[in-house]
């Protein structure tokens, strides 16, 4: 008997004279497959070549053998266990522990991801810590990343004084295994570290050491979550057209995008646990279809601007404007699955009009949620896919994320883009760098100076007499 482990339902974005006049037709659907069957070749080739890194993760076993044995001695040692990173090099690891919070192993240990640079709340978060039961992983894909660096840097000196001289055993580093000043200082300063193989980027490493020693520390069946995202490979590998869902979903989305200008995609998570996933999600779509393109000579720009809301409570929220509002999205919901508990609805008093609750469950509401949210919005021919992981376990996390990785990679080969660079942010890095000094990046000189002469030229200010609060 064969075992559903994620569903596809797209019958809400496909054209019906009556009911969705504007959806996707029979013909542009075929259109979709086809073109999306053949940049998927491109990809296989790319993967083949070693270009496209992330497709391989999944198949470390030995390393990733090593990392669970590291992480079992580490968990000696250590209870808490801190990520220093940013973007890429932390969303996946709090996507993974928040969906699997109450699913890991006892054995794990805290896992604190702490991705800014605010010093109030990173002296809050310090705060709680005990140094000597405590343990740094100070992850930069680049090596290079303002923030992950002055967050290592006030760490060290930190440890150092708190600890003494073993400090550097409490660090571990990783980044690419030859470039940029972290892989430098990791060498000459005799840390341990891990590699991020150089062709996967931040926002594909999730199951790289990236995501997978936290996890692991974490308490998080790694294995599983690696065999999910297999799972999925095996999927994209050994099916082609409608019987393939990364195919299916890139032919929809990008038709959306280009075709129909939706262009923002909500992700709406039945799932209280799925929030910092939808972060994740946000990343790796935005960052990576973002882009500007050139195509037969000309400039133009795509993306589609990513929103990650958690389902009920945004029906309360963000439902008004969904339906009635612009129509220039389009809806991927992710189903609640199966829970490990459930409530009866029953009033200790007898009340005629709960009687929808008769033989309720907290559960049956909270599908009926969904269902009656996909409904408001079909009636309005607003696109939706619905996308169900059957249970909230490892496997299945990994099979979704893996899936979500291989969509966007191909709705970006789909759209003549580059899925994997981001030139954007590097530019936005260097800027950082160039107002903090301006002997830094003088090739964005020009820019800074630009800045500096608008900034403040057209102001307002709201003065009070302040005399402060006695309480
Ligand atoms: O996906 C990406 O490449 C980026 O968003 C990075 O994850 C982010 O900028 C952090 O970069 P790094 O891992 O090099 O410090």
């Amino acid at each position: 008997m064969k075992k559903a482990i994620l569903s596809i339902d797209f019958s809400f974005v496909l054209h019906d004279r009556d009911r969705f006049p504007q959806g996707m037709s029979q013909r542009e659907f075929r259109a979709g497959l086809g073109l999306g069957n053949q940049k998927n070749r491109d990809l296989f080739l790319e993967r083949v070549s070693g270009k496209a890194g992330f497709y391989s993760l999944p198949y470390f076993e030995k390393e990733t053998r090593k990392i669970i044995n590291f992480t079992r001695s580490l968990r000696r040692r250590f209870d808490t266990f801190v990520v220093l990173g940013i973007g890429g090099s932390a969303l996946g690891t709090a996507a993974v522990m928040e969906a699997l919070s109450d699913r890991r192993s006892k054995k794990g240990g805290r896992v604190l991801v702490m991705d800014n640079v605010d010093p109030d709340k990173f002296a809050a978060a310090i705060s709680h810590l005990d140094f000597e039961k405590t343990v740094f992983n100070v992850i930069s894909k680049s090596g290079m990343t303002s923030e992950t660096l002055s967050q290592f840097f006030v760490i060290s000196r930190l440890l150092k004084r708190k600890v003494g001289k073993g400090w550097k055993k409490q660090i571990i580093i990783t980044t690419d295994p030859e470039g940029g000043i972290l892989r430098d200082i990791a060498r000459d300063g005799q840390f341990l570290s891990f590699p991020v193989p150089p062709t996967v980027g931040g926002r594909f490493s999730v199951f790289s050491p990236v995501g997978l020693l936290p996890l692991a520390f974490g308490g998080v069946d790694v294995n599983a979550l690696l065999e999910g995202a297999r799972f999925a490979d095996g999927i994209n590998l050994g099916t082609k057209g409608e019987a393939n869902p990364v195919v299916v979903l890139a032919a929809i989305y990008s038709h959306f995008m280009e075709e129909a200008r939706k262009n923002t995609f909500v992700l709406f998570s039945y799932s209280d646990y799925l929030g910092k996933l939808g972060e994740w999600f946000c990343q790796l779509w935005g960052e990576s279809l973002g882009k500007e393109r050139r195509v037969g000579g000309k400039t133009g720009r795509v993306g589609q601007t990513p929103v990650a809301v958690i389902g009920v409570t945004a029906q309360h929220s963000q439902l008004q404007l969904y339906v009635d509002g612009p129509d220039d999205k389009i809806y991927t919901f992710i189903g609640p699955g199966k829970f490990k508990n459930d409530f009866s609805i029953r009033p200790p008093f007898k009340e005629a009009r709960v009687d929808f609750f008769h033989e309720k469950k907290m559960g049956d509401l909270f599908r009926a949620e969904m269902e009656a949210t996909v409904c408001s919005l079909a009636a309005k021919g607003r696109p939706a896919v619905i996308i169900e992981p059957y249970e909230r376990n490892a496997f299945s996390l990994g099979a979704l994320m893996f899936l979500f990785e291989c969509v966007t990679a191909l709705t970006g080969k789909i759209l003549r883009i580059n899925p994997f660079d981001q030139p954007g942010v590097e530019y936005g890095k260097k800027l950082t760098k160039a107002l903090l000094d301006d002997k830094m990046s003088r090739d964005c000189l020009d820019d800074v100076d630009e800045f500096k002469s608008i900034k403040g030229t057209c102001e307002i200010n709201m003065e009070v007499n302040w005399k402060g609060s006695k309480g």
